[in-house]
């Protein structure tokens, strides 16, 4: 008998500490969301939940009922051999591909879990397939599976190895509902006959199926927001799962992931003024190219970049908008030496940065991060916009949409309501772009037309380079 209490103690002893774990982890997860939403505390942020995330998986470990470690101990070698080298090697401009992938791990995992607690339970304890768990166990494999193909997609199409334009058909919504509204009715039958194994397979071939259906008529550039979405749904589905394992640290973390997912989805859709059904069911990319038909003749005045650093050098304040093209061209520590060279002729530079500037939220503040640039220089779009009608010269480093006039001019834009960053309000406007090509919205821009506009054409890291030497060698 004493050995059966010290059994049961020593089991109660790990179940506090497993409780006492997943206590602190959820609280550091719930800061680190706090604490990542601002540059200055992002940093303590990432480290809050990577010690949340040790401690939960520490704190499950420890649970009883995990008898063997030779499986576990092999994944998480598999897992660090995969990840360590991706986190290292992955370029910054590649991170909203990255994080598609690692979602459709998890979606992945979510579905497999779900698969396998079903297939267990119906063979050795059928009485706990009740009517709740069944009903959690579809919507968490439904979730889940369709997370991964979707979040495979969206990999595929950032990392081009998918077309980026939207794939479209007639009667393709249809199709795309029909499938999901048939995979809903088989996980209703499963729920009242859970013992229909032949069905589950269904359920998961159609929630595959939808996964992939969803996400091919949307464009390349518009996965960001996909992603954000499928994050939400990785993590409801893995809240899911919490439910039907009875681990309150999975349902805390999955609620805390699907919120702020799908909240971050909300203020992309907000800050370019396109709803979520625009997103995911309006094909941005194919309207646009057939909207572009030949183009009349019109002239633009461009400039030499000595001619630009002269006007920068002579200028009292000059407002930087950076944008995707500046990511492109990784030219953020070539504008980190214009910052200098201008900063210490006494000239007032400021950033000015839209909200969805780049293809991904916090893009131009994580490169500009990167150069180093002091972080009280960067101005979010209200605050520069208010300054620009008295700034000198307004330079636009590879951005194209977020300073589009026609978005406060045009009624019949796409992009019509979509807060801008006035640069056309500066006295001088100078573009640094490759070409007069279109940006994500694929239609033109009358700023490149004004007449206090020049066109410095160029890669951004070039042109931006080049200028710095014309500053410095000729002592501007
Ligand atoms: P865009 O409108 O996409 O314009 C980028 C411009 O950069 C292009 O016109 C391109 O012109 C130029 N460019 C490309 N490579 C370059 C290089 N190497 N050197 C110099 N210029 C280069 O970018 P934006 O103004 O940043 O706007 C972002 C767009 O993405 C918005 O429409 C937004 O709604 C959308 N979007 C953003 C997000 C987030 S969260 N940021 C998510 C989804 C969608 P050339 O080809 O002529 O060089």
């Amino acid at each position: 008998m004493p050995a059966a209490h010290a059994a049961t103690a020593a089991v109660t002893g790990t179940s506090v500490l497993t409780q006492i774990s997943y206590l602190i982890a959820a609280a550091l997860f719930v800061v680190s969301l706090k604490w990542l939403s601002a540059p200055p505390t992002a940093r303590r942020g990432v480290l809050a939940g990577e010690i949340g995330m040790l401690l939960a998986v520490a704190g499950t470990l420890l649970l009883p009922e995990i008898q063997a470690f030779h499986w576990i101990l092999l994944t998480f070698f598999v897992g660090a051999a995969v990840g360590i080298p991706i986190a290292v090697l992955m370029p910054m401009t590649a991170v909203p591909q990255r994080t598609a992938l690692s979602h459709s791990f998890g979606g992945l995992a979510v579905g497999l879990v779900g698969t396998a607690k079903y297939y267990l339970w119906l063979q050795h304890e059928p009485e706990r397939l009740t009517h709740f768990v069944m009903g959690v166990l579809a919507f968490e494999t439904i979730l889940g599976y369709l997370t991964f193909t979707g979040s495979l997609m969206a990999f595929g199409k950032l990392q081009g190895i998918l077309p980026t334009r939207p794939i479209v058909y007639r009667g393709q919504n249809f199709v795309n509902f029909g499938l999901l509204g048939v995979a809903i009715v088989s996980s209703v039958y499963l729920n009242l006959h859970p013992s229909e194994l032949r069905l589950f397979p269904v359920l998961i071939a159609l929630s595959l199926a939808f996964g992939t259906l969803l996400i091919i008529p949307i464009g390349g550039a518009d996965m960001p927001t996909v992603i954000s979405l499928l994050n939400s749904y990785a993590g409801l589905s893995a809240s899911a799962m919490g439910f039907v394992l009875d681990n309150k640290l999975l349902i805390i973390a999955g609620a805390l992931d699907g919120s702020s997912g799908f909240i971050l989805s909300v203020i992309m859709c907000r800050a370019m003024n396109r709803s979520f059904t625009n997103v995911l069911f309006g094909a941005f990319g194919a309207v646009q190219a057939r909207a572009t038909g030949p183009q009349e003749e019109r002239t633009v005045r461009s400039a030499q970049p000595d001619e630009a650093a002269s006007i920068l050098a002579s200028a009292q304040s000059v407002v930087i908008v950076p944008g995707y093209g500046m990511a492109v061209a990784q030219a953020q520590h070539k504008v980190r030496e214009l910052y200098d060279q201008l900063t210490r002729r006494g000239v007032e530079v400021t950033f000015g940065i839209h909200p969805v500037a780049g293809r991904m939220p916090g893009h131009m503040n994580v490169l500009l991060a990167e150069a180093d640039i002091p972080y009280d220089r960067l101005k979010e779009m209200e605050d520069v916009n208010s300054e620009l009608p008295h700034t000198d010269v307004a330079l636009v480093i590879g951005a194209n949409d977020v300073t589009n006039p026609a978005a406060r001019t045009d009624k019949s834009s796409p992009i019509y309501g979509m807060p801008i960053i006035d640069v056309d309000r500066a006295r001088t406007v100078m573009v640094i772009k490759r070409s007069m090509g279109a940006g994500f919205a694929g239609i033109e821009n009358e700023l490149y037309y004004m007449d206090k506009t020049l066109m410095l054409f160029g890669d951004a890291k070039a042109f931006v380079g080049d200028m710095v030497k014309a500053i410095s060698s000729e002592g501007h």
